[in-house]
């Protein structure tokens, strides 16, 4: 089968040659009388168990799901070790429409089957699935997180991730102009949800000012009724092209920056948090071949991971808020060894990121 750029998608090629595998184990998963089929991608334990979350998708192929899972639990490798938590990389996928096929009776074969890795793999929420959800899977397992506070668990988790982006954005300002403020800066977020609005109060706080656009009328209108000095634009497109854009804040979907938008921004600073904002392998390059600093993505939005973490040691804001802090000192360190190394912000990061998994591997 082929994948959306037309390439061969060969998961078993992926799986044991080439530079995207090298995956401890891949579970496949099913229950035919609740309809479950699952992927349980553990890609490295070398930091601790691994952690990542339940994507419930309705993929057009099992190959493509497979495909996914192993690229998810890859990223969430790098992620948790940039993050500094004592966790490996894995993730798990459910074929099939949520809207549809999700049931209680789904949810908990899906938990059985994570209880039988006995804590290898530690799941969590992701796109289709909620906090909801994660209660469910825990009646079957313990090695859940991400559940609601009525059952124990740390609830939503975008206020920490908006903390930590900004942390990303307040070290991206120390980098490009030696003071760690957006103070006075023009600042445009694409996508005010959960994370994007609660990063918006954080910047108006610090002074900047700032910019929004989103598809949904009603987030938009929730920020400028009360910050009526919030400016609203019609659509990306328009606020990338603003005129004397400081930072631009991808917080809507993936794949933001690409080879139509990184011409044109006019910012000088990406810094978001959405889930990979690059499009392809290379642009990471085009951004700094215009000037323009690029904080990397899994390394700024990683406070909703370090709160599931910390929920499964019984969650403590406080203690949870001082380690999204520290996105401020590991987004600088990036940026110095991006500098040291000759290479993009990006590159940097992952080199970080496998040095410390290769380290772990040799203790
Ligand atoms: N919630 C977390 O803790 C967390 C953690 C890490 C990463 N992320 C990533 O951050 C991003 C935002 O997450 P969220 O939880 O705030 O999601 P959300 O669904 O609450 O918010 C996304 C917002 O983007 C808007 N949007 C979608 N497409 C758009 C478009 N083309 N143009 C403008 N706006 C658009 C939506 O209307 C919505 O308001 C996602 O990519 C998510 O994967 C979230």
């Amino acid at each position: 089968m082929t994948d959306v750029t037309g390439a061969r998608v060969d998961v078993l090629n992926t799986l044991f040659r080439s530079e995207q595998g090298g995956h401890e184990q891949v579970v496949l998963c099913q229950d035919r009388a609740t309809g479950l089929k699952a992927v349980i991608a553990i890609h490295s334990t070398a930091l601790g168990p691994a952690l990542g979350g339940t994507r419930f998708y309705p993929y057009a192929s099992e190959e493509e799901a497979v495909a996914d899972a192993l690229n998810l639990a890859r990223g969430m490798s790098y992620k948790n070790a940039m993050a500094g938590l004592d966790h490996g990389g894995g993730k798990a996928v459910i074929i099939g429409d949520p809207e549809l096929i999700k049931t209680d009776e789904l949810l908990r074969a899906y938990g059985r089957f994570v209880d039988s890795l006995g804590g290898r793999y530690v799941t969590a929420c992701d796109v289709g699935t909620y906090v909801a959800d994660m209660d469910v899977v825990a009646r079957e397992s313990r090695w859940v997180t991400g559940r609601s506070p009525a059952n124990g668990g740390a609830g939503d988790s975008s206020v920490l991730t908006a903390y930590g982006v900004f942390q990303g954005m307040r070290a991206s300002a120390q980098h490009l102009w030696g003071a760690p403020s957006l103070r006075g800066r023009r600042v445009g977020v694409v996508g005010v949800g959960k994370v994007g609005h609660y990063l918006v109060e954080h910047l108006l706080e610090d002074g900047a000012e700032v910019v929004i656009t989103d598809v949904r009328e009603e987030s938009v209108r929730r920020i400028t009724a009360k910050h009526p000095q919030v400016t609203a634009v019609a659509d990306t497109d328009a606020l990338i092209r603003t005129e004397g854009l400081d930072v631009y804040a991808p917080c809507a979907l993936g794949g933001a920056l690409d080879d139509d938008t990184v011409p044109v921004l006019t910012a000088t600073v990406v810094c978001g948090a959405a889930n990979n904002q690059l499009a392809h392998p290379g642009v990471e390059k085009d951004l700094a071949d215009r000037g323009i600093l690029y904080a990397p993505d899994y390394v700024v939005n990683a406070g909703g991971v370090i709160q599931v973490a910390d929920e499964l040691h019984g969650f403590d804001f406080d203690r949870c808020k001082a380690k999204a802090a520290k996105i401020f000192d590991t987004t600088l360190a990036i940026f110095a060894r991006a500098k040291e190394d000759g290479i993009p912000p990006a590159a940097a990061a992952d080199r970080i990121a496998e040095q410390r998994m290769a380290e772990a591997r040799r203790r």
